[in-house]
């Protein structure tokens, strides 16, 4: 069946579950063909209509690369959220790349996805680009890549600061393309990412789990905010719409971490499709 050309097109990664596979309903609901990705074989719904679904692990680049470079060929996209991620585990786990596991799915793997996803974008119309933080960002700083000293806090703040941070990085480095770059900050809501928690986080949540809001509520009113007509780049938006700026850091360490960054993804921006499905 050919696809109107009127019918938008978005990518929200981690939709099979909490806030993602709200976003995706809330798109349906739009008009929109959803694209989504998890971790499943399957999405964990049949049959539905307006989306369709790829199987990535966000813990392996050359994955990671494969997908999005497959994802590119067949889709244009209006609007791209970096949804998926973890909270970090009590002890330092490493990816088969040899990098801290929340440092890669929170965030590496998004910029490498990001960056493959604007390289191959073959159209001119304007694409918005919405990276998940976390409230917790704030507590924070720019940090060594792949520090070797670990505290699992630091590890989940951390990812979450660095893709607010990729907002401007990315409207910075690709000024060729007509894109707007946000951040936005769910604050605290009710979801499945807790499940594997047995320390600090668990508590946190079993603590305030009867208070927690609604991640349905969360993704209508950040969907509001990314469709909204006259939406200011490289901001934070929270789910009341209130904006605020992306934090500024020291220069040379910003720029250290935006060079090291880049030579960890690079080298995965070659890699084809059919290398992986062979
Ligand atoms: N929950 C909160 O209170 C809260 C607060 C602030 C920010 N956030 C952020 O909101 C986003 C969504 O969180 P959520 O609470 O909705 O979590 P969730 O219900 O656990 O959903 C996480 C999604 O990410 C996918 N994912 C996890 N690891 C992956 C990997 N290695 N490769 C590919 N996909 C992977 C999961 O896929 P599978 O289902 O296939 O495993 C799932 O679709 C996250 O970025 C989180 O940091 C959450």
């Amino acid at each position: 069946m050919e696809v109107s050309a009127k019918i938008q097109e978005i990518l929200v990664t981690g939709g099979t579950s909490g806030l993602g596979n709200n976003f995706v309903m809330a798109f349906i609901e739009k008009g929109f063909h959803v694209i989504t990705t998890g971790r499943r074989d399957k999405y964990p719904a049949e049959n539905v209509k307006g989306l369709s679904y790829y199987k990535v692990d966000y813990c392996d680049l050359g994955n990671v690369s494969a997908v999005m470079a497959e994802i590119a060929e067949h889709h244009s996209f209006d609007i791209i959220i970096n949804n998926a991620g973890i909270l970090s585990p009590n002890k330092r786990t490493l990816t088969g790349n040899g990098l801290e596991c929340t440092f890669q799915v929170n965030f590496l793997s998004h910029l490498l996805a990001s960056e493959i996803l604007l390289e191959r974008k073959k159209d001119e119309k304007p694409l918005t680009i919405a990276s998940i933080t976390s409230p917790v960002y704030r507590y924070s700083g720019i940090g060594r890549v792949n520090d070797e000293k670990y505290n699992a806090m630091k590890a989940y703040s951390g990812s979450k600061l660095y893709m607010a941070l990729m907002a401007e990085y990315l409207s910075r480095r690709y000024t060729g393309v007509n894109l707007k770059c946000i951040s936005l900050d769910p604050g605290v809501f009710s979801s499945a990412i807790y499940r594997s928690q047995t320390s600090f986080f668990g508590v946190l949540y079993r603590t305030a789990a009867p208070f927690m809001r609604d991640p349905s509520k969360v993704a209508a009113s950040l969907s509001a905010v990314i469709t909204r007509e006259q939406l200011a780049g490289n901001l934070i938006y929270d789910s009341r719409g209130k904006a605020s700026k992306i934090p500024v850091f020291d220069g040379e360490a910003e720029h250290r971490f935006w060079k090291e960054c880049q030579e960890l993804i690079d080298p995965f921006k070659v890699i084809r499709y059919e290398k992986f499905n062979s």
